[in-house]
């Protein structure tokens, strides 16, 4: 569950001078099936969201207006990443600690979900989340099927 699966897509573009055209489909464009979808709107200068990980969601990130960063911890490295384009696409694996900040005035920020909401899957705590990396290393946190605990 490593930093290195999480990486931007580049979504198809279908260019007109009508406007341009971008679309997703299920395990097409992104590696899994999506079950919900929401967005993040109106996010006052300065502020941040996210601050969380998630035990078993993927998470395709868009700014499909305006820009922001986003910034992906796996409990060993850190990377951030600027979104500012509609046709790019930040996939977040599970286990990835995430905060998303810097928002431009107007930005948008679509994310596609791999499961429905359930808070049970959220990891709030950046301890918390250090010790489930560390119980995965040693290879105690997982039940029979391979799923987190
Ligand atoms: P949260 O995921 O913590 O926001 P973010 O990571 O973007 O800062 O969610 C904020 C609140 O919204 C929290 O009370 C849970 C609720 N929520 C839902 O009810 N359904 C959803 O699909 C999401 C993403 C959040």
């Amino acid at each position: 569950m490593g930093i290195e699966k999480c990486k931007i897509i580049e979504l198809p573009k279908i260019k007109d001078k009508r406007g341009n055209l971008t679309f997703i489909e299920s395990k097409r464009h992104i590696p899994f099936e999506i079950k919900r979808v929401y967005y993040l709107y109106d996010v006052p200068g300065g502020e941040k969201r996210g601050g969380h990980a998630h035990k078993k969601l993927q998470q395709l990130i868009i700014a499909v207006s305006g820009s922001f960063d986003v910034i992906l911890d796996d409990g060993f490295e850190r990377k951030r990443f600027h979104l500012n384009r509609s046709y790019y696409g930040l996939y977040v694996c599970p286990m990835i600690w995430r905060e998303l900040n810097n928002f431009s005035s107007g930005s948008v920020c679509l994310v596609l979900a791999s499961e429905l909401y359930e808070e049970e899957d959220y990891i709030r705590d950046y301890g918390t989340f250090k010790s489930y990396i560390e119980i995965n290393i040693k290879g105690e946190g997982k039940t029979q099927n391979g799923n987190l605990k």
